[in-house]
């Protein structure tokens, strides 16, 4: 099948959290690593997180810095890339901040009922709003549904990036080419904290494991990259 490579990105505590139980959102990472990950924006065509994710952070998934952006128009390209959000129910708030900022429009990927209920949410959008599409990927919706719609809209590079439910659905389906991991140097120790993943059936296992392809100190973070796909595998 024709599908975007596919790299999924977290920043987790050493016990796997990904947030704590506070109303703010977790520090995990620094300003080093952060730049990375907005170099790694950069280089991807759409980036994607669960709609717990939109509902907790409300991220803007935006590329931060002027000079990338600069980058990417002068290869002809969005200045951001295109938002993708998972859901089941459908339930999104249409004034959450990654529906309303970018260039480059969303697509809301539900099934069942949850399309229905996206597109009323979204039926009616102020002109000069960025579009937002809802698409029908299967109730429930599935990797290989997104993907092929992504690579559909010309996506060849897909950046996931959270939260634990979606790290869960992308690294069960055996469709994700590379993990990195940045490392915080400290616990969490919430039995409540959101985990980096949940239980399932994961491909990388003790019988076939990642390849670790690169281990980093960014100041006191530790980044981790891992291939997942047939070249790491070889
Ligand atoms: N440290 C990091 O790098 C990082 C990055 C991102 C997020 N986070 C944290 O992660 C936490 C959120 O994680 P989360 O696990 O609660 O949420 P999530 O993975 O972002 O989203 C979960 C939602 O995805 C939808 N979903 C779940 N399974 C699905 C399936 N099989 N098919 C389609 N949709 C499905 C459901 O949406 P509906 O309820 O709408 O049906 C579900 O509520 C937050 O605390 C956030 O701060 C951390």
């Amino acid at each position: 099948m024709d599908r975007p490579h596919t790299i999924l990105s977290c920043a987790v505590s050493v016990d796997g959290r990904i947030d704590d139980t506070g109303p703010e959102r977790l520090r995990l990472s620094n300003e080093a690593d952060f730049a990375e990950i907005d170099e790694l924006r950069a280089q991807c065509d759409a980036i994607l997180v669960g709609a717990g994710t939109l509902r907790n952070d409300d991220p803007r998934l935006l590329v931060r810095s002027e000079r990338l952006r600069a980058r990417r128009r002068e290869r002809g390209l969005t200045e951001n890339l295109l938002k993708a959000v998972v859901t089941r129910t459908g339930d999104l708030d249409p004034g959450a901040r990654l529906f309303t900022t970018g260039d480059a429009g969303a697509v809301v990927y539900t099934g069942g009922d949850g399309v229905g209920r996206a597109r009323d949410r979204f039926a009616g959008r102020p002109g000069g709003l960025p579009p937002v599409d809802v698409v029908d990927a299967g109730d429930p919706p599935t990797v290989e549904a997104i993907q092929a719609d992504l690579a559909a809209r010309g996506v060849r590079r897909l950046l996931v990036e959270g939260g634990g439910r979606i790290h869960t659905l992308f690294l069960t389906s055996g469709l994700v080419d590379e993990l990195r991991l940045a490392v915080a140097p400290f616990f969490v120790g919430e039995a409540d904290a959101p985990s980096f993943v949940h239980p399932g059936a994961f491909t990388a296992t003790p019988a076939a494991p990642m390849r670790l392809v690169e281990a980093r100190a960014v100041g006191d973070i530790a980044v981790l990259r891992y291939r997942l796909d047939a070249e790491g595998a070889a």
